[in-house]
């Protein structure tokens, strides 16, 4: 498949992405610290329950996995990569070794795992994956993001971005502004703003195809500890006016991380944006906490528990796959309960 036809493919109207790629020890501190046991096949368990929750394609387009998850076989021997492509939906990768730190910054971070990406790529390429997601992360504080925190992340996206094209593999690009702190939603959409506007620069000089790159972007809000937190509207105002002025309609969609968001939120502020505005680029989610947040805390590693977990992500799924569309009320989450 071309590029752009596996971006487009991934935006399919009322169906988004569901990131699972948290790595694995990253994965067994969480169930540690939720006091879940952990044993050896958990994060086997847990992909599997992911992947392959009946009804998951119909409103989930990809899935983003680490590369130990893309290797894995399920418990029938098969592997996930092949199941997943069976059911119709489309596997990612996340490339990146981790975050370190940017020398010579007060403690900023870039992606790390550039060396030897090219023939990582193309391995990913010929194993199936069909997409690649780039991190970046920018703390909003006194003084930071700095311009060269945006200066050396845009850079690092754009390689990466344009590696996963010359080996075949659509880049989802993402500058995430991260909601943690006391500022105000108009710091948040300058951020946003010039973080935008610097990745794309570097996208152009890096002469990456947006016809065939999705953008995972954060939302515009308030900070988590502002005292004033704007309401759904907007939010999906700034957001959008945001976009607007930043990313090119040549983008086929932009997918949201959820970000530390709760699920409610991050389900209605999408479907705000669809239902109140005329957007050039599809609106759709790329969610892992927003999505496996409830799963995983029905799930407690326990395979009695696995049908109540999928049949939990299935409905955040579903409750997203109509936000992208704007058809979302609120009284569908209740129904869904009350089922
Ligand atoms: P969250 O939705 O939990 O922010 O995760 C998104 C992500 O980038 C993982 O790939």
């Amino acid at each position: 498949m071309k590029i752009n036809d596996i971006a487009n493919q991934l935006v399919t109207a009322g169906k988004g992405i569901m990131a699972a790629d948290r790595p694995s020890p990253a994965f067994h501190n969480l169930l540690r610290s939720e006091g879940i046991a952990v044993d050896e096949d958990a994060y086997r368990n847990w992909s599997e329950l992911l992947f392959l929750a009946p009804g998951l394609n119909e409103s989930v387009s990809g899935i983003i996995m680490t590369d130990e998850q893309a290797r894995l076989a399920g418990s029938g021997g098969d592997s996930l990569i092949e199941q997943v492509i069976e059911r119709g939906m489309i596997p990612g990768i996340s490339p990146s070794k981790g975050m370190v730190t940017l020398a010579g910054s007060a403690g900023e971070t870039v992606g790390s795992g550039l060396d030897g990406l090219r023939e990582r790529l193309a391995e990913y390429a010929e194993m199936g994956l069909g997409f690649s997601k780039w991190r970046a992360a920018f703390q909003i504080g006194p003084g930071t993001p700095s311009y060269y925190a945006i200066e050396a992340n845009a850079y690092v996206m754009a390689q990466v971005a344009a590696l996963s094209q010359e080996a075949g593999i659509a880049p989802i690009v993402e500058p995430e502004v991260m909601l943690w702190g006391d500022h105000n939603i108009e710091r948040c959409f300058a951020v946003t703003e010039w973080v935008l506007s610097r990745t794309f620069e570097a996208l152009y000089l890096h002469r990456v195809d947006l016809e065939g790159t999705l953008v995972k972007a954060s939302m515009v809000l308030s900070g988590n500890e502002c005292a004033e937190q704007a309401d759904v509207d907007a939010v999906a105002e700034q957001t959008v006016k945001v976009f607007r002025r930043q990313i090119p309609a040549a983008i086929p969609g932009i997918v949201f991380l959820s970000g530390g968001q709760s699920d409610y939120h991050a389900t209605a502020r999408l479907n705000a944006m669809n239902a109140n505005y005329e957007l050039p680029w599809k609106l759709s989610f790329s969610y892992a906490r927003a999505l496996q947040r409830e799963p995983m805390a029905i799930w407690r590693n326990r395979a009695a528990n696995v049908p109540a977990a999928q049949a939990a992500l299935l409905h955040r799924a579903r409750m997203n796959g109509l936000a992208a569309l704007g058809l979302w009320t609120e009284e569908l989450e209740g129904e869904a309960v009350a089922s």
